[in-house]
């Protein structure tokens, strides 16, 4: 399907006549927080909870109070490799990744940086979210110079699997004793994507 640059479908097409009017198509944005405020901490712990519920995907499994994802998310902001991107719908914080640059004396892996805890809340999936966020993220890394974006998911997560294959990840390998959720043993698989330079970088200065 066709999308806006917003990552969202075009508007439905009517034919003949209909009383109905086309609803509106809602707002999408990824912008990447370096600070967020209470009411912003609160969304993002909400969809994180509601993911968590819905099967996880981003580490968690059992359900999480509220506050213990708020302050999660508080000290994500203050880790120096960290990035963290969130997700808007109509304004609202419904999701977000992370991007995780290695540590300073990981100078041979330099060039590197791993995608993860990504996520959309369920009641704000199918809207083309997801596809934005990772355009996003990608745009910033090629920006800061990394060179290769590495990510792993667990087999069962169908949907991240089609939305990275599609967005270009190459898998190269499958974990198969990756994760345990409710005593079961899940494989993982791991995936790879070269980012080309962008900006001054690409020009060589
Ligand atoms: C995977 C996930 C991020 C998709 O979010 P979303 O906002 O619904 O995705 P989008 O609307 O941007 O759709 C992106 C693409 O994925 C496809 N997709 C989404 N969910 C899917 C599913 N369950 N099965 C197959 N394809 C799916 C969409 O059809 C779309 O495909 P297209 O680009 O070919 O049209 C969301 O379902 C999620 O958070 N899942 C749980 C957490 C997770 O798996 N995280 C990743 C591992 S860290």
């Amino acid at each position: 399907m066709e999308r806006n640059d917003r990552g969202a479908p075009p508007p439905e097409q009517h034919h003949g006549a209909s009383t109905t009017p086309p609803r509106p198509q809602p707002t999408l944005a990824v912008d990447r927080a370096q600070a967020l405020d209470e009411t912003e901490l609160n969304e993002l712990a909400e969809a994180a909870a509601a993911a968590i519920m819905d099967g996880g995907g981003f580490g968690w499994v059992k359900p999480q109070p509220r506050d213990t994802l708020a302050r999660y998310f508080r000290g994500v902001l203050l880790v120096p490799e960290r990035s963290l991107f969130v997700a808007r719908l109509d304004g609202t914080i419904v999701g977000a990744a992370q991007l995780v640059r290695p540590p300073r004396n990981n100078e041979a892996q330099a060039f590197s940086a791993q995608l993860m805890h990504f996520f959309i809340a369920p009641y704000a999936r199918g809207h083309g979210l997801a596809r934005l966020l990772v355009r996003r993220v990608e745009a910033y890394a090629a920006a800061i110079g990394v060179r290769v974006l590495n990510l792993d998911v667990r087999e069962t997560q169908e949907g991240a699997i089609h939305l990275f294959e599609a967005a270009g990840f190459q898998r190269w390998g499958t974990h198969p004793v990756y994760a345990q959720v409710g005593g079961r043993v899940i494989a993982g698989h791991f995936y790879f994507k070269c980012l080309a330079p962008t900006g001054r970088r690409a020009k060589g200065s």
